[in-house]
């Protein structure tokens, strides 16, 4: 009776199937994968150079992809553009604690295309000037990662990717993998490391491991480098993965020449270190659209990129010659950009028909020495010793030819901004520059040297305004600069694939 009635079940539910017709494929929606970069700066909201540039964008460009929820956080600094702080949503506050601190916490947000910002609100640390450059700035970094990992309870938002830019996060990976991960909700997440420069790598004294950044003793050993704690040193071992911002920039950083003293940590760590070219954003940088302009140009119409560059000169009071070729650099003046080479050859180079302009600030024997040559190569040399991007802008539409021949340059992004406003890229192969620019010579899109040499600097500058004198070869050499590119969408597909290998 029992195995009658059971077959009879069988066969009646068997039946009843074959009428119930499939679920359609689109219904199985798979949750996006949730991101958080940290990070002490970002564009559009503070900026200090290419770090806030590439969270900004990066940001942006995965969350195009659709396959990610991402949020971006940062400190809220008394320097936040006006714009953007007026339209901050609070959504309330928690206390963090740091050691023996207690600290407060007010958390705000802003939503922008598709993606969430959160700002870490704490005026005893960041109501100042700037954003860097303060005799705490170890205890500021601490407080704002720590806040971090207790601010995603706050917000209920645990991500599964926890991705830390340079040293100025690195504690949020240290936190994450040392305190954190006793906690249930912070297990799954992984862990990956941007260095955006080894140069800066948050080194303090071993004294304070406990009292400042809040870690227990048995945490020395994954800090400790070199007699110091070296935050970054720390993040590389507590991360899953470790990028750096240009494939070559990654091999180089396996050489004491490039590695500032970490050489050792990234070779061990050389399998789970990879390089990807950063991208700029092209509706951004549009020479197209570009308001700060004197006028607006593409590849095809080019007969503005004249009016720019006849603006230009006008406004720097040098003569309005259309054939002078004018060389720029906009740069901060330091010695790891190459500027002891300029200076060493830059008067030779003004034998030639050209113009040169430089913009920007830092170590003042380079200020010194530019603000004294544009005294005395006046109607041929101009040195704005500040910093405005407005005005960079209109000098990269004005240029000609733009020099970035830094010793060491992770990436770079003003060789991709300067191509993408037709100023021919001349630099020295190093990380980024040599992944991004190729040699007029060999078919490419501007001008290279390899050796950190002043001879061969000046050598290829001679190249370039030699090939500038051959109306024809230049204008397609502008074009190929012009429309390399450079945006994300080659590379944030990598850092969509890491992240996915990550959580397979
Ligand atoms: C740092 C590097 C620079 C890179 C930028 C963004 O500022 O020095 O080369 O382009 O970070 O990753």
């Amino acid at each position: 009776m029992d195995n009658a009635s059971t077959s009879d079940f069988e066969v009646v539910t068997e039946r009843a199937q074959e009428y119930i017709p499939a679920p359609p494929a689109e219904v199985v929606v798979e949750a996006k994968k949730k991101v958080l970069f940290v990070a002490s700066e970002a564009a559009p909201f503070i900026s200090t150079g290419g770090l806030a540039e590439v969270v900004g964008s990066l940001s942006k460009s995965l969350a195009k992809s659709d396959v990610f929820d991402m949020r971006v956080i940062l400190p809220l600094y008394q320097d936040i553009r006006k714009e953007h702080r007026k339209d901050l949503r609070y959504l309330g506050n928690l206390y963090v604690p740091l050691s023996w601190r207690n600290q407060y916490c007010g958390v705000f947000e802003y939503r922008s295309e598709g993606v969430t910002f959160y700002f870490v609100d704490n005026e005893y640390y960041f109501k100042r000037p700037g954003c860097y450059g303060y005799y705490d700035d170890g205890e500021r970094f601490a407080f704002f990662s720590r806040a971090v990992m207790e601010i995603l309870g706050f917000i209920g938002f645990y991500p599964d990717i926890l991705h830390c830019h340079d040293w100025q996060a690195a504690l949020a990976a240290i936190y994450l993998k040392t305190v954190y991960c006793l906690r249930p909700e912070y297990q799954h997440i992984r862990a990956v490391f941007t260095i955006h420069n080894i140069e800066y790598q948050g080194k303090y004294s071993l004294d304070i491991l406990e009292d400042l950044f809040g870690l227990p003793h048995r945490c020395l050993s994954l800090v400790e480098y070199d007699n110091c704690i070296n935050l970054m040193k720390g993040a590389i071992e507590c991360s899953e993965a470790v990028t750096t911002v240009s494939p070559s920039y990654a091999e180089e950083i396996k050489q004491p020449y490039f590695a500032h003293g970490l050489d050792p940590i990234i070779r061990r760590n050389a399998f789970k270190l990879t390089g990807i070219l950063n991208g700029i954003d092209p509706e951004f940088y549009d020479p197209a659209s570009d308001v700060s302009l004197f006028a607006n140009y593409d590849a095809k119409h080019m007969k503005n990129k004249a009016v720019c560059k006849a603006e230009l000169q006008k406004m720097f009071a040098l003569p309005q010659k259309p054939d002078t070729p004018v060389v720029a650099m906009v740069s901060r003046l330091v010695a790891g950009k190459g500027l002891d080479l300029v200076k060493d050859v830059i008067e030779q180079a003004l034998r030639e028909d050209m113009q040169f302009i430089i913009l920007g600030t830092g170590e003042s024997a380079y200020e010194n020495f530019f603000s004294d040559l544009a005294n005395r190569y006046q109607g041929k040399v101009v040195a704005v010793i500040s910093f405005n991007s407005d005005l960079a802008r209109k000098i990269y539409s004005g240029a000609d030819l733009f020099l970035m021949p830094s010793r060491s340059e992770p990436c770079g992004l003003a060789q991709m901004i300067a191509s993408r406003y037709g100023a021919v890229a001349l630099v020295r192969e190093t990380g980024g520059l040599k992944d991004s620019i190729t040699p007029y010579g060999a078919g490419g899109n501007g001008f290279t040297f390899r050796d950190y040499n002043a001879g061969d600097l000046l050598y290829v500058i001679g190249e370039a305004l030699g090939t500038y004198r051959n109306k024809d070869a230049w204008q397609s050499l502008v074009k190929k600069a012009m429309k390399t590119d450079f945006s994300w969408s080659a590379s944030s597909k990598y850092y969509e694939e890491l992240y996915l290998r990550l959580l397979k």
